[in-house]
This record gives C-alpha cells, structure tokens and sequence, in this order.
C-alpha cells in the first residue's frame, strides 16, 4: 500500500491530522512496549541509517524501533569518514547505493537542505534525522508526544524555546508545529542567536509572534504571561468569564504561567566565526535555584545532548521531562516507520510541496545549503505568502530577495 506522506523531512510535510495520528498511533506503540509484546509488522524489511553527523538518541532509537517492530537494520554511524563519501563520492550516489539495500533509510547530514534534495533521487521513504540547522522533525514528533502525554494537550500549552534558536534544529521544527498547533510561544535567546527569520516568517503566516525575553530570571517571574492568559477568561469589563469548573481550570494555567521550557545548547559547530562567550553561556544556565521560581508543573525540556545550559542539579526534579523525552523516542519512530511503509494507512490528504518559481538562476544566500556544497545541487525557489518580492530555498527554506525586474517565467517543479 503507498504511503502519502513519501519522504519526512520537514515538520510542514505533515498536516495537523498526520501529526495527531503519528501520536496516537505511538502510543499503541507504547503500551505495546510497556507490555513486552513481541511484534512483527517489519520482519523481512531493513532500514538504513546513514549518520554523516554525531548521534546518539535519534540513530540509536530509530534502530530500536526497527529492531522491535521485527525488521532488520544497516547502518553508517560515522559516514562522512567510513562511507565512500570519504573518497569523493557525491550525497546523490551515495543515497541511491543505499536504496538498493534497504526498504526506508534514515539519514542526518550537516548540510541545510540536504534531506529534501537526498530525497529527490530516490524512491524508498528517506527519513530525516536532521539536515544542518535546519529541522529536526522527529524529535519534534517525540517533543510533541511528551507534551501530549503529560499535559494531555498540545493546543493552548505555553512553550517558552531558550538557548541558541539560531542554530538549533529541533527548535525551528517544534515552533513551526506548535504554532501550527495553536500552542503560544515566547522564545529567550543570548544576542545574535534569535530564531532566524525563515522560521519566524512562518510562525507570523500562523499568527504567532512569539514574545521575546531578555533574561531567563525575566521567563520565570513575567506576570504579563498571566495577564495574558487570564485574557481569554474574562469578559470586557474585566470580570472573569466561565463556569466554576473552567475558573479553577484558568487559576492551575496562572499558577504554572509556561507549561514548558524547551532548553537546546549552543551549537558551536555552526558557528562560522568566533567562540561564544562564558557570559553568553552562564546567561541561560537552569539550575536548582532557578526552578525554584519556575510552576510546579513545568516541564524542563531538552533533546539533548546537553552542555552549560542545565545544570545536573535539574534531573532529580520531577519537572525535568529530557530522560522521558529520550524514551518517548521509541514509540514515536516505530510509528513513523510503519506509516511511511505504508503498513499503516495516512488518515487525511497530503501537503503539498510549495510550487517552484525559480530554478537554476542565482545562488541560495546560505552558505551551509547543499546547493552551495554539493555537486549536482543547483538552487531553486518557491514564492513565500505575502510580499512577492521574496522567494525562499526550495531546500533550506532561507529566504531572498528578488532582483528588482525579475524576468524569468515560472517553471513547473521537478518533483
Ligand atoms: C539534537 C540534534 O542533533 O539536533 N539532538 C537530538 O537529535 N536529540 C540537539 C543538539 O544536537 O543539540
């Protein structure tokens, strides 16, 4: 049976539905994991994992997914050295070497943009384990999953991203589904690591201008988050609003002000230029006297691995949620795997890939996108909602602005 979500490389590759049915078909996975039942739906079917980044928790889990969904697995941990890439082989050649061997592959590889162009040459479903700083949409499927699973919702929880947003893929993946989600943001970032635009342009396209913090003290204490939320429980002239039930419901939601911090490090690997600061780094450090100020039920949560920026001090606190986000990871993937073999069926329609109304005439303007660093990858862009004179990566997403007489027509996409 076809899958109709072919290739996962972007969190905007699955509608809302897709998202809810991943979750809910993961945590079948779970209490079948909780149960010790032994399951066959994979046997007779290998996955490739192709690693040209450092791992742990994504490779390894996906493995084990696989391995407890009754397939079978090959992999390249270390691909950049131990693959023939090392003797020059080019991403397409390899990517479609590996698709004789194996049913659905894996891969993370440290170029923006990467996956999506990977994918292209293939067939079997190419699962992205994160391309560059651009996204990481399975760990924001297993973020999503632990806020599901312990605040029982997604929409209306109140999610504050600290660390370096700039860089940090998991983050651009998760904003992108939480605001689709209607989950309100608010980001708290050191100078220069900001989101960078071509996620918040699409975080606006939903409505969601996530409010910006300057300190982490400033995260926990802000009262305006609490004006805020009361808004929705009150009438005009400033009275609450609702039966007594929802008024107690809305005093737990000011209590608890943000229902979760999502940490991520600093990720010094994409830096171009200059180290970062120790004042940067102690400037977002969570410890014990910090949480001290944070709601009782807040989650702390991080994909890990973790640096500075969370204290060790932190994980014997019940708000800590990184260590169930890892083992979240499990039941996720193994969803994941079984919809796009197309042993489970997608539920609703689609999404569509943005249309491509340039193709081959200037260069992307980021300097890590494959186009810029792959043989064979030639730039290519789609047209963004709102202002015409800006286009944006086909692959990275980053965004351009048009020449002033654009003259070229528009072309049909390749795919
Ligand atoms: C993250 C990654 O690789 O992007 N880790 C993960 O997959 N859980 C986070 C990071 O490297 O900081």
């Amino acid at each position: 049976m076809p899958s109709n979500c072919k290739h996962l490389i972007s969190i905007n590759d699955l509608t809302n539905r897709q998202i809810e049915q991943v979750l809910d078909l993961a945590k079948e996975m779970d209490e079948a994991l909780t149960e010790r039942r032994k399951l066959d739906f994979c046997q007779g079917q290998i996955m490739a994992t192709l690693f040209f980044e450092p791992s742990t928790r994504t490779r390894l889990s996906f493995e084990t997914a696989m391995l407890r969904l009754g397939g079978q697995v090959i992999s390249f941990a270390d691909a950049q050295k131990t693959s023939s890439v090392a003797k020059g082989e080019s991403l397409a050649d390899t990517i479609r070497t590996v698709e004789k061997y194996a049913e659905i592959i894996v891969m993370r590889h440290p170029l923006d943009g990467s996956a999506r162009w990977a994918s292209e040459y293939i067939s079997v479903p190419l699962i992205s384990g994160g391309d560059g700083a651009h996204e990481h949409p399975t760990q924001t499927l297993c973020d999503l999953y632990t806020i599901q699973k312990e605040k029982g919702s997604i929409k209306g929880q109140h999610v504050a991203l600290c660390g370096d947003l700039k860089h940090a893929r998991t983050v651009h993946s998760l904003a992108l589904a939480l605001a689709r989600m209607g989950a309100p943001l608010a980001t708290f970032a050191p100078d220069g690591l900001q989101l960078p635009s071509h996620v918040t342009a699409r975080l606006a396209e939903f409505k969601c201008f996530p409010r910006q913090y300057q300190s982490l003290p400033q995260v926990l204490e802000d009262e305006s988050t609490i004006l805020y939320q009361t808004q929705s429980g009150r009438s005009k002239n400033g009275r609450p609003r609702g039966t007594a039930s929802q008024l107690a419901n809305l005093e737990l939601a000011i209590k608890d002000r943000f229902s979760a911090l999502y940490f991520t490090r600093i990720q010094r690997e994409r830096f171009f230029q200059s180290e970062v600061s120790d004042a940067v780094v102690n400037s977002y450090r969570i410890n014990k006297e910090l949480l001290a100020k944070a709601g009782d039920q807040i989650l702390i949560m991080h994909p890990l691995p973790r640096n500075e920026e969370l204290d060790y001090e932190v994980d014997f606190d019940k708000r800590a949620a990184y260590f169930r986000q890892v083992s979240n990871g499990v039941p996720v993937r193994m969803a994941l795997i079984l919809l796009l073999l197309g042993l489970e069926r997608w539920e609703s329609p689609p999404t569509k890939r943005p249309r491509v109304v340039r193709d081959q005439v200037d260069p992307c303007e980021n300097p890590r996108c494959v186009t810029a660093n792959e043989k064979g990858a030639s730039p290519r862009f789609y047209r963004l909602k709102g202002d015409k004179r800006v286009v944006a990566c086909f692959y990275c997403d980053w965004e351009k602005l048009l020449p002033v007489s654009p003259t070229q027509e528009d072309v049909p996409a390749r795919r």
